[in-house]
């Protein structure tokens, strides 16, 4: 039976106090939206559809790439209102419709399943996700008859003594037997305290049409947590961290101080490796076993493979073999390829390069544009220069070059197999395989020099006085 989810995001999120859609704030490098999107496509929605508020170009934007459908409520009139904009612009819609908020990424799939199996053929026409929070200041109550729901009566229109005795919550979070809430979605009115259309009225006008709602309680109420705030956001962020931390802990991954550990939820990390305090896994970032990362290390769409040590790094788009050293303080960018057994060690940025296997640039160098063979060693502080103000140029250094400190590789370039550059050149032309190529002035030597020069510094302060 397809599955349609629809997330409720046109909110303006004011108490974010910022110039961005509330929305697209970030939990662990994702865009709130996005988290509840994966909920419900995890949870087997094949059909999401988002609604967005006028003004909200930036969120068309972002989801656009995932294959989910907005629709736009231009007039925020309530969440029954918001559902209905939804409806009128999908078509006809079969089976079951989850409706769901865009603010709230710590639902569960499991969550959203769960309520969604409850709506089936018969006359189960809804069911709502319910809980018991310890201060239910705020939220709808629900009126239960066993574990039907006959009514949910917003915090602002029960009565005092409805609003201390009706303890469980409306979560917000509902499915619906789809034909049942098109047939019926028209009859919610606005004849309340806010002047809203309230979704939450679709319960009594179910009730009424003779069908059943049956409410889904649901234990662990931080799913919930709606983030309307900054530090909303950081409550939820800290949550998440705990949840991915405690499963990769499982999985056999150690952390030194797991409250010091950010990793993505796309991201992988295999067993026994260490993730030291500072460490950020971000995006499409996918690390094997025996690796030890961090301290201060953040990883963005980066592989490593098993083995390596990746101390104080910071990689983006970038790729480990196995058994790779990185840092302290390497920059990995974009292209940059570490094959087995490579360095890049401390100082040492690295673009768009491949470091063959066992090849080594451990101190204080650039490497951008090149391809390196294997068993090279690229002495202290050597760069290659690759940009000529106007193009990338290439460098190619073959196996087993030895490139003395200091040495300027002017690119395009190439250095033969097996060649040796001596300190402190400037290599500027082709070096053929097994050449030496040295670069620099001849050394002068003046036998005695320096006492005599020492002698007359000396004389000459003496005279100052
Ligand atoms: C709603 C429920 C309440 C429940 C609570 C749980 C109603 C009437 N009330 O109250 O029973 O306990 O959620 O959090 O549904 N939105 C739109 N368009 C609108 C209005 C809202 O997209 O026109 C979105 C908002 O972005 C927000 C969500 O729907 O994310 C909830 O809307 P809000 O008006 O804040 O409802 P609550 O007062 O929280
Ligand atoms: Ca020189």
């Amino acid at each position: 039976m397809p599955t349609t989810a629809i997330v409720l995001a046109a909110g303006e999120g004011t108490r974010m106090k910022s110039r961005r859609a509330k929305v697209l704030h970030e939990m662990l490098g994702k865009p709130l939206v996005s988290w509840a999107v994966r909920a419900a496509k995890d949870a087997g929605c094949d059909r999401v559809v988002v609604v967005v508020g006028n003004d909200s170009e930036e969120v068309r934007d972002t989801l656009s790439a995932t294959g989910v459908e907005c629709v736009e409520q231009a007039e925020r009139l309530g969440t029954g209102h918001a559902v209905r904009c939804a409806l009128d612009s999908v078509g006809t819609l079969t089976g079951t419709v989850v409706v769901m908020y865009g603010d709230t990424p710590l639902v569960r799939a499991s969550t959203i399943k769960a309520l969604a199996d409850r709506v089936t053929t018969g006359d189960t026409a809804a069911a709502v996700l319910t809980m018991s929070p310890s201060d239910p200041s705020g939220y709808g109550r629900i009126k239960l008859d066993g574990d039907q729901v006959t009514a949910i009566i917003e915090d602002k229109d029960c009565t005092p003594e409805q609003r201390t005795s009706l303890t469980e919550c409306n979560s917000g979070v509902y499915a619906f037997d789809a034909s049942q809430l098109t047939a019926h979605i028209g009859e919610i009115g606005r004849d309340n305290a806010q002047g809203e259309y309230y979704l939450t009225d679709m319960i009594e006008i179910l009730r009424k049409a003779g069908r059943t709602v049956c409410s889904v309680h649901v234990d662990d109420d931080t799913e919930m947590l709606g983030v309307n705030s900054r530090s909303q956001l950081a409550d939820a962020t800290r949550i998440m961290q705990g949840r991915i931390n405690a499963s990769l802990m499982d999985e056999g991954v150690t952390m030194l101080d797991p409250s010091l550990v950010w990793v993505g939820p796309d991201v992988t990390v295999g067993q026994d490796t260490t993730l030291l305090p500072l460490t950020f896994l971000a995006g499409d970032t996918h690390i094997g076993s025996d690796c030890t990362v961090g301290p201060n290390t953040r990883l963005t769409d980066t592989r490593v493979g098993d083995g390596c040590v990746v101390d104080e790094t910071v990689a983006i788009s970038a790729t480990l073999e196995n058994h790779v050293t990185c840092g302290p303080r390497a920059y990995l960018r974009p292209g940059a390829h570490l094959l087995d057994d490579s360095k890049a060690g401390t100082h040492v940025e690295i673009k768009n390069s491949t470091i063959g296997v066992g090849s080594k640039v451990p101190h204080l160098s650039y490497i951008g544009d090149t391809t390196m063979g294997s068993g090279v060693n690229i002495g202290a502080g050597s760069i290659t220069c690759n940009y000529d103000g106007i193009n990338k140029n290439h460098t190619t250094i073959g196996d087993d070059v030895f490139v003395g400190s200091d040495t300027m590789m002017v690119a395009p370039v190439n250095i033969g197999a097996g060649a040796l550059v001596g300190a402190s050149s400037c290599i500027t032309k082709d070096v053929p395989a097994d050449a030496l190529a040295l670069e620099r002035s001849e050394q002068k030597m003046v036998e005695g020099y320096a006492p005599v020069r020492r002698k007359r510094l000396e004389q000459e302060k003496e005279g100052q006085r």
